[in-house]
This record gives C-alpha cells, sequence and structure tokens, in this order.
C-alpha cells in the first residue's frame, strides 16, 4: 500500500518513517482535494447545463440557501483543514526536537561542496556516513552565502546560513546510498552542489568511525601541528580550549564560575539564560555557535554588549571544537540555571 501510493505519487524513495509519513500525509491531502475537486467541477458542470439559459426572457429563480447547507460547506472543507493540521504538527514539532541520544554532526556549506565534520574526527567532504536505526543530528552553517541542506530520500531540508547555525535530525532506518542536494540557488556552481548520505548498518559504522579516529590519531602523531588541525575523540575538547585561549574568548569568560565580563563557561551549557529583550533561551549547541558568530544579537541580561564577532574569524570545526569545550564544562548533567551577572 505504501509503495504502490509512493509510486502514484512520483516520489523518491522513503529512507526513515519520518519520511514515510510525510508521504502518508502528502498522500492524503492530494486523495481528499482530489475528490473535493471532482465533486466541485462535476457539481460546476450539472449547473451550467440544469440552468442554462434557454430563452432570452427567461431569468434564473432567486435561491436562499439553508442554513445546514452553508454550515456544510464551510465546516467539512474546514474540519479536513484541521485534520491535515493535526496530522501534520506533531511531525513538524518533531523535526524541531532532536531525541536526546543522538549523534552530532556538524554540516557546512561552502560554494560549492558539503563538508562533514564528527565531533572527535573525522572530517569528511560530499559523502556522509550515518548508522541506520539511531537518531543523527545536524548542526548545520555556511561559510559563504544561503545553500540549504536537502536530502529527498528523508524528507528533510533545511537552509544552511553564514553566520547561524540551524539544526535538523533524521533517523534513517534504510541501509542505502541516497542523494544530497542543495536547494537553495547559490551560484555558477549550484546544480553541481550534490552529496551522498551513506547509510551504513550500524555496527559497521561503528567499525568505520573507530578506524577513521585511530587513522587520525596515527596522522596526528606522525605529523603533530601542520596545516589544518586534525581532530581525535581525545583532542577535540583539548583543540577547543587552545582556540578559547589564542582567539581570547577566555579573557573575558571564565571556566571556573567566577564573574567576569562575559558569561562563565562553566555549566554553561544547557543552561536557561535570560536575554536583555526578555527572551529565555537554553545554550545549546545552536545558541552558543550563533552568539560566536553574532554576538550582539542575545545578549545575556546583565551582561554588556562588547564580544566581537568571530564570523569568518572561526572556521566550523574550530568553532565546533570551543563548544565541545564548553560542553566538558559541566559539574553536573540535566540543565542549570541562570548565572549572576558581575
Ligand atoms: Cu549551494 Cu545551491
Amino acid at each position: 500500500m505504501n509503495e504502490l501510493m509512493r509510486r502514484i505519487l512520483f516520489l523518491p524513495e522513503q529512507a526513515s518513517g519520518y519520511a514515510r509519513n510525510v508521504d502518508h500525509l502528502h498522500f492524503f491531502v492530494i486523495l481528499t482535494t482530489m475528490v473535493a475537486s471532482v465533486g466541485v467541477f462535476g457539481t460546476a458542470l450539472y449547473f451550467f447545463v440544469r440552468y442554462r439559459r434557454r430563452s432570452d426572457t427567461d431569468v434564473t429563480p432567486h435561491v436562499t440557501p439553508r442554513a445546514i447547507h452553508e454550515v456544510l460547506f464551510i465546516g467539512v472543507p474546514l474540519s479536513f483543514f484541521l485534520l491535515w493540521f493535526a496530522i501534520g504538527f506533531p511531525q513538524f514539532a518533531s523535526l524541531q526536537t532532536p531525541p536526546k541520544d543522538a549523534m552530532d554532526v556538524y554540516v557546512q556549506g561552502k560554494k560549492w561542496m558539503w563538508k562533514f565534520a564528527y565531533p572527535g574526527g573525522p572530517n569528511a567532504v560530499d559523502t556522509l556516513r550515518v548508522p541506520a536505526g539511531r537518531p543523527v543530528r545536524l548542526l548545520i552553517t555556511s561559510r559563504d552565502v544561503i545553500h540549504s541542506f536537502f536530502v529527498p530520500a528523508l524528507r528533510v531540508k533545511q537552509d544552511a546560513l553564514p553566520g547561524r547555525y540551524t539544526q535538523t535530525w533524521f533517523n534513517a532506518d534504510r541501509p542505502g546510498r541516497y542523494e544530497i542536494f542543495c536547494a537553495e540557488f547559490c551560484g555558477i556552481g549550484h546544480s553541481a552542489m550534490l552529496g551522498e548520505l551513506v547509510v551504513m548498518p550500524a555496527e559497521e559504522f561503528d567499525g568505520w568511525i573507530a578506524d577513521q579516529r585511530k587513522g587520525l590519531a596515527r596522522a596526528q602523531d606522525a605529523a603533530p601541528a601542520r596545516g589544518e588541525p586534525v581532530m581525535t575523540a581525545s583532542n577535540i575538547v583539548d583543540e577547543g580550549q587552545k582556540v578559547a585561549a589564542e582567539q581570547g574568548c577566555l579573557k573575558c569568560h571564565s571556566v571556573d564560575g567566577s564573574q567576569h565580563i562575559g558569561p562563565t563557561w562553566l555549566n554553561l551549557y544547557l543552561r536557561r539564560e535570560k536575554l536583555k529583550d526578555g527572551r529565555t533561551i537554553v545554550a545549546d549547541e545552536g545558541y552558543l555557535t550563533k552568539s560566536m558568530m553574532d554576538p550582539a544579537a542575545d545578549i545575556v541580561a546583565g551582561y554588556q554588549n562588547v564580544m566581537p564577532t568571530f564570523q569568518g574569524k572561526l572556521a566550523p570545526p574550530e568553532a565546533a571544537a570551543v563548544v565541545e569545550y564548553i560542553k566538558s564544562l559541566r559539574t553536573s548533567a540535566g540543565p542549570s540555571g541562570p548565572s549572576e551577572p558581575p
């Protein structure tokens, strides 16, 4: 039934439960609107014939509708709209709330390629490998212009914005290879900005990433401090600490909870912060990276707007490393209360 429906609508293959849910709703909407339009056009056709002008003196009698008809004409379509909303909204909402145990992957759009970085390594270009049946959260940004990360088989599309992190997640349940597109016109190479999503059986993926990390660790032992920093599981936090020190972050942010020019990084991750404009945010990866790139946008209440932007100064793997460093500065699990301003 599912397969038949997919073929009738010429939809791409479905690589996740979410994709199947989206298609079911899509099919339901198409089916109800088609039945409704057949009804509307059929009625119109009947009226054209039944009430056609038969002579020059013919006058159509005035018709006063009955209240029950008006209620039906408005109520039936409305109930379908509400039903679509009731089915669609939970799906939309689930896309905004990745599960807590999701594996993070940093995605960077760049004219005209996709770069992927796994916290703890490795990095990859244009090929995103993920384990089947496990949730994966993507933290997406762009190096230059707006791109859009689009995997038709997952029915997932998310804009990649320069200087800002957006997120989405998926749980691909069928091993296989699926296309990744850029869905936002971004210049001459837009149509060639293609990638591949490789969904591997979970154990195979575990083996692959362990091998990659071993390789990275060896590469780093062999050639320390040459070119781009090599990220490994053991060193990403150290790398973040190094970047934070080099970039001067630690001149304003303490890591021991003491008060300083900016909010302390101790227990900052997942902390609820009240902002100057009255909003409350949770300092997740998206907020932390956004506040590096656009610090003026979300000033924490009680602090001055003195932080410079790191847009263009921090490469995404560096920004990711700083975030991992901040994440490591936790004395307890779970959200913590707001920090005291100086
Ligand atoms: Cu990148 Cu279009």
